[in-house]
Order: C-alpha cells, then sequence, then structure tokens
C-alpha cells in the first residue's frame, strides 16, 4: 500500500470524475481495511498540485454567467443536480488535498480516519449525483459549471487551521443550510431517487462539518488559542463576504458549529 499521502495526490491527479471516484473509493477501503486489522499505515509526503485535474467538461464559467433555471421545471431540476455533483467532485478533490498538503503537521491518525472518511463518502455523493443525471438523459459535464469552487483551497494552501475554517466550518455547514430547500424541491416533483441521494448527502455532509470543528478545536488547544476568535480572524482573512442567514442553526449545533461562531460574520453581526 502506498503512503497515504501519495494516494492523495494520485486521485488530485486523475481527471476523469468517474475515475476519480473510483480511485478515491479504493484507496479509502485499502486505508480502512488496514486501519481495521489495527495497523499505522505511513502518511509521508506528496508533491499535490496547485489544481486538481479535471475533466475538459464541464466548462467552467464565472457564477455570473451560468444560467439560471427555475427549479420548478425538468430542466431547473436537472441544473440543480449538474450544480450539486460538480460541488460534490469538489469536495472529493478537497479532503485528499487536506490530506496531501499539510503533511508536515504532526497530527494523530484520527485526523487522517476522519478525512479518508469524509473523501470517501464526497466520493459516493458525486457518483450518486451522475447517477440521478444519467437516469434524467443527462450526465455530469453536460453543463456549464461554477469557476472559483477551488479559490478556498488556493487561499489557505499554506494555513491549516484556514482550510479547516473556510472549508469544513464554512463551506460545507453552508451545504446544512441549504439541502433541505433542495430536498423538497424533488419531493414537489416525486423524483424519489434524487431525494433518497439528497437525503444522504444531507445526513453525511454533518459528520463532514464535525470533522471540521474537531480538528479545528484541537489545533487551537495545542497553540492554547481561543477558538471562536481564531475563527473569526480566519473566515475575515480568507472567505470572501459575508456569511448568509438563514442557518440550519439545529443541525449546526450537531456538528459542533455553535451560533456565536457564526453570526458575527454576517452583515448584520447578530440574529
Ligand atoms: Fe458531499
Ligand atoms: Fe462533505
Amino acid at each position: 500500500m502506498k503512503p497515504l499521502a501519495q494516494m492523495a495526490e494520485a486521485v488530485l491527479r486523475c481527471a476523469d470524475g468517474r475515475e476519480k471516484t473510483a480511485m478515491s473509493r479504493a484507496f479509502a477501503a485499502q486505508w480502512q481495511a488496514a486501519r481495521t486489522a489495527g495497523e499505522t499505515p505511513e502518511i509521508g509526503h506528496a508533491d499535490p498540485p496547485l489544481h486538481p485535474s479535471r475533466p475538459a467538461a464541464p466548462e467552467l464559467l464565472n457564477p455570473r454567467d451560468v444560467p439560471r433555471r427555475r427549479p420548478g421545471t425538468p430542466e431547473g431540476r436537472i441544473a440543480l443536480l449538474h450544480a450539486v455533483a460538480h460541488i460534490e467532485l469538489n469536495a472529493v478533490d478537497l479532503h485528499w488535498d487536506i490530506i496531501a498538503r499539510f503533511t508536515d503537521t504532526k497530527l494523530p491518525m484520527g485526523f487522517y480516519d476522519d478525512w479518508v472518511k469524509a473523501a470517501d463518502e464526497e466520493s459516493k455523493h458525486f457518483n450518486l449525483m451522475c447517477d440521478c443525471l444519467e437516469a434524467e438523459g443527462s450526465f455530469y459535464g453536460a453543463l456549464p459549471a461554477h469557476a472559483g469552487m477551488w479559490r478556498a483551497a488556493e487561499d489557505t494552501v499554506d494555513d491549516l487551521m484556514g482550510r479547516l475554517a473556510v472549508v469544513p466550518m464554512v463551506l460545507e455547514a453552508r451545504g446544512l443550510d441549504v439541502t433541505p430547500g433542495m430536498i423538497e424541491i424533488f419531493k414537489r416533483a416525486k423524483a424519489d431517487g434524487a431525494v433518497s441521494a439528497l437525503e444522504t448527502i444531507y445526513a453525511e455532509e454533518v459528520a463532514h462539518v464535525a470533522y471540521g470543528s474537531k480538528w479545528f478545536h484541537f489545533l487551537c488547544g495545542r497553540f492554547d488559542e481561543d477558538p471562536k476568535e481564531r475563527f473569526h480572524g480566519l473566515v475575515r482573512k480568507y472567505f470572501h463576504g459575508h456569511l448568509k442567514p438563514p442557518f440550519n442553526e439545529e443541525k449546526r449545533a450537531e456538528a459542533g458549529i455553535p451560533p456565536d461562531f457564526y453570526w458575527p460574520l454576517t452583515e448584520t453581526g447578530e440574529p
């Protein structure tokens, strides 16, 4: 078995979506089998690319130029599934990137267990969204997608705490806010396959946010820093713009993100 950081780099350098997720799931299975057998596999070091490899399609556009479609129409629902597929593929790379990028920081094995599990789940999520698109006669790559999703990774390329603050604790937490509304759209359309795929995603994303919060607090403890103050400082430094309510306060609480972490970062600064 390759050192984990090298597995991560191989996933990042794989361009095709389905191939990337197949490789990601196979590596995750190897890691988990070794861990279940009581082994302590090598983390090693790697040379992760600044931008992960991606397929030639979808075309990546500035968010302003991505055509908007009404979710009440079949085309609108396909566009929504396509947008989620794009987010999930980005998430696969984000989770392997955090593994490969920060190997100079000594971290417990549990850190790697968590991100390997999350990367495996993101791979499953991308596949689920591709299955839904294909069931509707479409596919990932058929529509344009948002450029700039990798920006958070680039901005925090040398700051692990910044990465944890912005990616799982802001961006993935945002997913918890918006997913219930998406599930409603597909329920109204009686699209059972998409409903169950999105419900799987929604349930598993809570843990990803929780991993972010857990390891952020762990590092604050190591450096004797106040987590809330540090979180606010890092999000103001690396995240562009305000956080937007309404928040899913219940799921955020379940994931270990209390209201005084996010409300001060909104436009008004309070509920
Ligand atoms: Fe996901
Ligand atoms: Fe996630």
